[in-house]
């Protein structure tokens, strides 16, 4: 691994996890430095923050074309940047068991839950509809079953009286940019 870890950020969406780990990655010490955000959708507005950020992007659309083409493209990318790890961040797309393989213990996600707890989508709205008094977000290293893995850090988070699906996720998201940095350098300090 270099000095300071080539990190690679997959998001689908606002990427406000990804502007997190930049903004870490920014600090004096830093473990990692953010090299490229990448993204199945080529209109996510994560990807044109990072642009405007200065930071490499590169954009792949899975429609109309088999998964293994698609995901080969963004390896290439991945490759061509020289990325040793990769971040998921609201990358709403499960991987293949092939991609998986390929990058087998260095690909990260972050999901807005305590797992094992609400896989999948709906977290929040599951968590109030089960009567939880408690919520937040983990950390885990992706492995090809959805929302697996070895959980490497968690935050959580208090569900309020009247929470909706809503009020909940923005106060889970708020713990969310604090736990991934940490849980990223804890994880690259220990790899
Ligand atoms: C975050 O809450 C993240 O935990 C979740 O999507 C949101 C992305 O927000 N990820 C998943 O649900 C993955 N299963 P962001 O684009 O602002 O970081």
């Amino acid at each position: 691994m270099a000095e300071r870890a080539r990190v690679a950020v997959l998001l689908s969406g606002r990427g406000s996890n990804m502007q997190a780990l930049v903004a870490a990655s920014r600090a004096a010490g830093a473990r990692y430095e953010i090299v490229l955000v990448a993204s199945d959708k080529p209109e996510a507005p994560g990807l044109a923050w990072a642009a405007g950020q200065g930071i490499a992007t590169f954009a792949a659309s899975p429609r109309g074309r088999p998964k293994a083409e698609f995901e080969d493209e963004i390896d290439a990318a991945l490759r061509a940047a020289g990325v040793e790890v990769i971040a998921l961040a609201g990358y709403m797309r499960l991987l293949s068991a092939a991609f998986v393989a390929a990058w087998a213990g260095r690909i990260l996600n972050i999901h807005p839950s305590l797992l094992p707890k609400y896989k999948g989508l709906d977290t929040h709205a599951r968590a109030i509809a089960a009567g939880d008094d408690v919520a937040g977000a983990s950390v885990h290293l992706v492995t090809e079953a959805l929302d697996d893995g070895p959980v490497i850090g968690q935050v959580r988070v208090p569900v309020m009286e009247g929470d909706t699906a809503d009020t909940l996720a923005a106060r889970v998201l708020v713990a969310e940019h604090q736990l991934y940095p940490l849980a990223l350098s804890d994880f690259l300090s220990r790899n």
